[in-house]
């Protein structure tokens, strides 16, 4: 038997890595987070693009708190309740035209589920029966629940699962750094959209429900974005063929991009978007929904009920939550803080690591970016997977007081390693400094380090 001295991996906690004791934190406050050792760390990557009106808001606190103490649950089934009320307004308020309707959920995954059982009854409803697959992009990441792991494409997560996952049509990620079409250039021909044609003539319009990709990517190509005219043609093929197009801004949303979804920034409207972590801000596990009238309206007509809900959708704290972090964000005039920052933060990784022998892209939009390694600057080869460079450069980092979000998968089978950095919108410019400074320091050891690359 493999005995583990270490009480924490030992202990009853149920950990997702089974090898590596975590940190235990204490407190947050601002952009830092404090372990129970009195450690500091820079939260560069918000946990997850999470903490974006930074921690230990106690505005948030005592707005949780007031709700708490009057009422904090609600089932969805026959109640609602004001904070629901005034959050899904402030929500449409911000959305694109066309956007009036918010279904709520507790997190990303449950948002892309709801996505896709909601493209499928709105066309069921228009007696469309035969519309069912769901088109996502290769590489992509969209959540851990067996629906939206299926619209998933990074094998080191489904691969446990494959049998139990349905197969869903892949196309060709919009990832200009490693596109067959434009990497020379860097500049995308949209022939990456093109491939939704492909798809559409292989399984024919008839059995299409929904295309669903990250107008930003987060985990698993941190950074990476399609120009304007990468969303118009997917637009344009969704229109043609009656597909509906769902944007996931689970990590891009709720002013991570600079306005308040990334969609926005591109001049193409989808039909679903898919939101969660920023929203809820860590104080909350929020999710949501926003839906187009033209989807809503397919299913109001059919006078049939979205066959869909969980306990704890609209949830009064969740709300309650939801409705300061949008209050914060425009008081503190985050957005364009996010503008400034996001620029700043680019300028820098560029100026910093742009040359470094084994960083190959530096890229992102707002407050959303990442910075791929690779062994060969030339050839774009990642390094070995087993090398593990992913987690070697976040453990370092750690080490010098920086918390950035590791991840890998971008050069698909082959691996890759990257970094995902999305601090909170009220990161500063010193903040900056220090966390590319960190950063490359950390990569720097972490190379001498490795066997033969040195
Ligand atoms: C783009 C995207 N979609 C969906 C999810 C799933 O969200 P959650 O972990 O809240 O279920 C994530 C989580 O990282 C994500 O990045």
């Amino acid at each position: 038997m493999d005995v583990s001295l270490d009480p924490l991996l030992d202990g009853p906690v149920f950990l997702r890595d089974l090898h590596h004791a975590p940190i235990v934190l204490d407190r947050g406050e601002g952009a830092y987070l404090y372990d129970e050792a009195g450690n500091r760390y820079l939260d560069a990557a918000a946990g997850a693009a999470v903490a974006s009106i930074g921690h230990g808001r106690a505005e948030v606190a005592e707005a949780l708190a007031r709700q708490a103490r009057r009422l904090a649950f609600a089932h969805p089934s026959k109640f609602i309740t004001r904070p629901t009320l005034e959050l899904a307004q402030k929500m449409v308020d911000r959305a694109p035209a066309g956007f009036n309707r918010v279904f709520f959920t507790s997190g990303g995954s449950e948002s892309v589920e709801a996505a896709i059982k909601l493209a499928r009854q709105a066309h069921v409803a228009r007696g469309l029966d035969g519309k069912h697959k769901i088109v996502s992009r290769r590489t992509s990441y969209h959540g851990a629940t067996l629906g939206a792991l299926a619209v998933t494409d990074q094998e080191e997560r489904t691969a446990p699962f494959a049998p139990l996952l349905r197969v869903e049509p892949k196309i060709a990620p919009c990832y200009p750094y490693r596109c067959r079409d434009c990497a020379a250039t860097r500049s995308c021909t949209t022939a990456c959209a093109d491939d939704l044609e492909r798809v559409v003539e292989e399984e024919g319009a008839a059995a299409l429900a929904a295309f669903i990709a990250e107008p930003i990517v987060g985990s698993s190509a941190p950074g990476s974005h399609g120009p304007p005219a990468y969303w118009r043609r997917i637009r344009d093929i969704c229109d043609a063929h009656d597909v509906i197009f769902v944007a996931d801004e689970v990590m891009s949303g709720n002013g991570r991009s600079g306005t308040w979804w990334a969609m926005q920034g591109t001049g193409v409207t989808p039909d679903l978007i898919a939101t969660a972590k920023g929203i809820g801000a860590g104080y909350a596990s929020l999710g949501a929904l926003l839906v187009h009238d033209d989807v809503f309206e397919a299913l109001r007509a059919s006078k049939r009920d979205f066959a869909h809900g969980h306990t704890y959708s609209g949830n009064p704290l969740a709300a309650a939550v939801g409705s300061v972090v949008i209050d914060v964000i425009e008081r503190e005039g985050l957005l364009d803080t996010v503008t400034a920052m996001g620029e700043l933060l680019l300028k820098r990784l560029a100026e910093t690591l742009g040359d470094h022998p084994h960083v190959g892209d530096v890229r992102g939009r707002g407050l959303l970016a990442g910075v791929e390694f690779v062994a060969d600057r030339d050839t774009r080869a990642p390094f070995d997977p087993n090398l593990q460079v992913r987690t070697r450069v976040s453990r370092a980092c750690l080490e010098r007081g920086l918390y950035v979000y590791g991840g890998g998968g971008s050069a698909g089978r082959m691996g890759g390693d990257h970094v995902l950095i999305a601090p909170p919108f009220i990161v500063t410019s010193e903040q900056v400094t220090f966390l590319v400074e960190t950063l490359c320091e950390a990569l720097d050891a972490v190379v001498a380090d490795l066997p033969g690359t040195a």
